[in-house]
């Protein structure tokens, strides 16, 4: 009932300016976005720093439609990473390859990516390219395997468990020394491609993080689900992994208490810090994803 409320109400632009302002979403955003302007990111980026939690920025935004969004996203990047370098933070850039004109024109999203890579290459600081829709998933993974070539320490992708022909991309990935983040994936997607049964991705998921922690160059381990996180250590421990050999990574704002637990543990724990105007959909796919919980969240602060 909330979600198909809230799917209705995105689709309006009226309705959702007026939500938009409401205290009730508002109140909810700050929880799972930074803010709406970039030093607000970073100030999030700080305040997880201070506590033992790296970070990763993401600037909000998808599915550009003109040319100087495109390249205004790849400067918003730019001045982020410098800004990261001059206040000494822990952090890196999480990236879709749609915001910076990959709809468009794919050449337009390679120079862009570039352009990031080469700030990021100088800074010794690192991108990540978050995977979307599967009909970018090709796409995004040949733009990717060619940043690769040129910056093998630079760059990393996502793969996502729950589509049928990841595990064929992440044996390809693997061998060729990409750093990746493993994502159980976060789009609706039809069952031709992907798994639709929860406890399926699940099952793709765990065997997916062995194979990953097995042979994956500094894995990341993208989830909030205690099962997987639980499966992850007690692999890299049968496997003699060191505690810094893999990163955990959450969503801003969701299961803290699990993050902490693993920095305490002496883990390495990154949080996913989203920023920028276009909040309102980030929040909404977390509402729809698991209304229980935020909501409950939010009766709860
Ligand atoms: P699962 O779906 O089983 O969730 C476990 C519990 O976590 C839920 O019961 C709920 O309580 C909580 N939870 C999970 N997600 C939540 C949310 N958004 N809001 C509130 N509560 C939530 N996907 C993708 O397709 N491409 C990408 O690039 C990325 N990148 C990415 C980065 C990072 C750091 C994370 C943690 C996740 C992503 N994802 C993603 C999203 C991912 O694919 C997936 O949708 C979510 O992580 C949820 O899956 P879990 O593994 O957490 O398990």
């Amino acid at each position: 009932m909330i979600r198909k409320l809230l799917a209705t109400v995105s689709r309006l632009g009226w309705v959702r300016k007026a939500a938009m302002s409401t205290p009730l979403l508002r109140g909810l955003a700050w929880r799972f976005v930074a803010g709406e302007s970039q030093e607000e990111g970073l100030e999030a980026a700080r305040r997880l720093n201070a506590r033992g939690l790296r970070a990763t920025l993401n600037f909000i935004g998808t599915h550009v439609r003109r040319q100087p969004e495109a390249i205004a996203a790849a400067d918003t990047a730019v001045r982020c990473l410098e800004r990261i370098h001059a206040a000494g933070l822990e952090a890196h850039l999480s990236m879709k390859l749609t915001q910076i004109g990959l709809d468009l024109d794919p050449g337009l999203c390679r120079r862009e990516l570039e352009r990031v890579l080469e700030t990021a290459h100088a800074l010794g600081n690192f991108i990540r390219v978050d995977m979307e829709e599967s009909p970018y998933t090709g796409e995004t993974l040949a733009i990717f395997q060619e940043a690769l070539a040129r910056h093998p320490d630079t760059v990393g992708i996502v793969l996502q468990s729950y589509l049928r022909r990841t595990r064929a991309d992440l044996e390809r990935m693997v061998a060729l020394g990409a750093r990746i983040r493993l994502v159980k994936g976060g789009y609706w997607e039809s069952g031709e491609v992907a798994f639709r049964r929860k406890a399926e991705v699940d099952q793709a998921f765990l065997g997916d993080l062995e194979y990953l922690l097995r042979n994956g160059r500094r894995p990341a381990i993208a989830t909030h689900d205690p099962a997987a996180v639980d499966r992850a250590l007690q692999v890299a421990e049968q496997l003699g992994l060191a505690k810094d050999d893999l990163e955990f990574q959450m969503l801003y704002g969701v299961r803290e208490d699990l993050a902490e637990s693993l920095v305490r543990r002496g883990y390495r724990v990154r949080s996913y810090v989203p920023y920028g105007s276009h909040w309102y959909e980030y929040v909404l796919g977390c509402v729809r994803k698991d209304p229980g919980q935020v909501l409950q969240v939010r009766k709860a602060s």
